[in-house]
């Protein structure tokens, strides 16, 4: 089996004396969408963060095709292929679309096929076609997400990461937004997303990692749709030690194939209680 294209391994992250990450490990295998999930202050957007190298893990590795990449900046890691799509859209406002985007190409001399990849963009996004005149600032939040998006792809990255893409959004943009992330990986891009609208997170992901105060606590997808212990994840105020027992009792996750074929009724009907009451949906 060929190695991932990402493996982070056991890292530690810190904010002056705050530990935000304690050991976090996750494998990202090519060509697919790994949901990290969790409530605020988890440490989704730091695990982004370590991966794109805006902050330095203090323990741990993280590879990238099979290099190590923890030391290296985030420019060097745009030139080898990672694009992080920050939380809160931050595109540049004085700008215009068009120029929002070239921006997202920075690093690349191939003017033909920077070329090509602005027309697959806006094709993605035919909304941004219309404005590529406009100031980036006086475009909708769903816009802007939309722009913030597309310059990530700007950078033709291999793995592509996207922090909190549907935050504040309108349903019918949501939905349009994740369509374009399922497309994007057809596209042959691997997809690392941070998300709180789990449902919709895990329509698209072929993994996830929910991340609980800093720490892995569960993974693989389709069980994490039927885990009762998802609940108390997301609800920060129960505490870890509880949470910890109720992991233990019900030990290792099954296998994903394991858990379709076996998927009893009884099973389906504990899911949808499970999502209806803790996914909202
Ligand atoms: N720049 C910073 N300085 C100090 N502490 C920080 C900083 N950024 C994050 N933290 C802390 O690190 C922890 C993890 O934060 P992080 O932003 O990774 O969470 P998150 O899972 O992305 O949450 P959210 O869903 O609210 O975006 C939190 O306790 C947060 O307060
Ligand atoms: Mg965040």
């Amino acid at each position: 089996m060929s190695p991932p294209l990402l493996r982070v391994n056991e890292i530690q992250a810190e904010y002056g004396r705050l530990r935000a990450l304690h050991d976090v490990s996750l494998e990202v295998p090519e060509g697919s969408i790994v949901a990290l999930l969790g409530a605020n202050g988890a440490g989704k957007t730091t695990t982004l963060r370590a991966i794109s190298g805006v902050l330095h893990p203090t323990r741990g590795t993280i590879e990238f095709d099979g290099k190590r990449i923890e030391r290296m900046c985030a420019d060097q890691l745009v030139r080898l292929g990672i694009a992080h799509v920050p939380e809160g859209r931050q595109v540049f406002p004085e700008l215009t679309v068009y120029e929002n985007l070239r921006l997202g190409a920075y690093t690349r001399r191939d003017v033909r096929a920077i070329d090509k990849d602005l027309q697959r963009v806006l094709d993605y996004f035919p909304r941004l076609r219309e404005r590529l005149a406009q100031t980036a600032g006086t475009l909708s939040g769903g816009e802007q997400q939309m722009l913030a998006i597309g310059r990530g792809l700007m950078a033709k990255p291999r793995l592509l990461l996207l922090d909190e893409p549907s935050l504040g959004l309108a349903p019918l943009l949501v939905k349009e937004i994740f369509h374009i992330i399922a497309e994007i990986r057809a596209a042959g891009t691997t997809v690392v997303l941070v998300e709180q609208n789990a449902h919709m997170a895990l329509n698209v992901a072929d993994y996830a990692y929910l991340l609980r105060a800093g720490r892995v606590v569960l993974s693989d997808s389709r069980y994490l749709l039927s885990h009762p212990v998802i609940a108390s994840v997301f609800c920060e105020a129960i505490p870890n030690l509880v949470v910890w027992r109720l992991l233990r009792r019900h030990k290792t996750p099954p296998r994903n194939d394991r858990v379709s074929s076996h998927d009893s009724s009884a099973n389906l009907r504990q899911r949808e209680e499970v999502r209806r009451a803790y996914l909202g949906h």
